[in-house]
């Protein structure tokens, strides 16, 4: 079966994912020098919040819709990390006839906010999702400094086609539906040969937490043989044990760049507020940078 993230589309796990999506470009921009970002699991551009497909579900009241309206409320102007978001969210919105239920996918948010000196890659398996990035990233054009590269295909076999970049900086996002048996055993896969064939780039897989034993445990099988500084952040609106299913959002990232972990330390638990959660956030290194 086809996974829609449409059904999914602004749920909490999106807008954790696409803060720390966001703070992951703005900390490769501090350096003048371009670098290229990998989206291996693309998407699409736009999702319709008010569409039949995220009614279906209505996760970003839970997500997207409750953070704007609770920011809206609140007392002041909120971490910079999270405005920023809510600023990008806006911009594509107003570009796209000021739709208040539009909602962009990683390709268009990460897209919007990419220099002339950087580059982008989304690759999407699904051939209609393909085509209709394509189109809808040539629509919003005058947003997007560099227009990606959109490749129908399989991500984790562009990871060894891609890389390593000819710019030598890179940034790779692996968000994958976690529908297929061997998504795990892949994942590790791709990771281990990214790495290998560059050492440095910086790798940002997202997962989903239902229960954090098991969280932990994939944690570890995922890092097996995996040498470079690895750091996890989480966000949990409900108890990692709860039977609701989607308890929280998790991002890993190799090679993460400087003080990602301190301003994810800093905005997380401010999003979980504004989230209602009642749970709460970790940073947690996992594989220490050698000194
Ligand atoms: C979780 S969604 C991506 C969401 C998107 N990254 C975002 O944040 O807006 C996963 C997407 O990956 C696509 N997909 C599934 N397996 C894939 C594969 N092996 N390679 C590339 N795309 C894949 C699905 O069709 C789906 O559109």
């Amino acid at each position: 079966m086809q996974y829609k993230h449409a059904f999914h589309a602004g749920n909490f796990a999106d807008v954790h994912k696409h803060i720390s999506l966001l703070q992951l470009i703005q900390a490769l921009q501090k350096k003048a020098k371009g670098f290229v970002y990998l989206d291996t699991h693309a998407g699409a551009v736009l999702h319709d919040l008010a569409g039949a497909e995220a009614r279906h579900s209505n996760e970003s009241d839970a997500g997207i819709t409750l953070l704007e309206s609770n920011l809206a409320q609140a007392p002041g102007p909120g971490h910079a990390a999270i405005r920023s978001y809510i600023e990008a969210v806006d911009r594509i919105r107003r570009d796209h006839g000021n739709k208040r239920s539009l909602y962009p996918g990683s390709p268009l948010l990460a897209a919007t906010h990419l220099r002339a000196v950087d580059q982008a890659i989304c690759v999407e398996s699904h051939a209609q999702t393909s085509r209709a990035l394509q189109r809808m990233l040539e629509h919003s054009a005058s947003l997007v400094p560099s227009m990606p590269r959109v490749v129908l295909g399989d991500g984790y076999h562009e990871i060894r086609a891609q890389l390593p970049p000819p710019l030598r900086r890179g940034l790779t996002l692996i968000d994958p539906p976690y529908e297929a048996a061997d998504e795990e055993q892949q994942i590790a896969a791709a990771l281990l040969q990214g790495l290998t064939r560059f050492e440095t780039g910086v790798f940002a897989v997202w997962y989903p937490i239902k229960k954090q034993y098991d969280t932990d445990l994939w944690l570890a099988r995922v890092l097996r043989g995996i040498t470079r500084p690895t750091v996890t952040i989480e966000l949990c609106l409900r108890q990692p044990d709860h039977t609701a299913g989607l308890n929280g959002s998790g991002l890993m990232v190799v090679n993460p760049p400087w003080q990602f972990d301190t301003e994810a330390a800093a905005w997380q638990p401010e999003l979980h507020a504004l989230l209602g959660g009642a749970s709460g956030s970790l940073v947690k290194w996992l594989i220490h940078e050698q000194s």
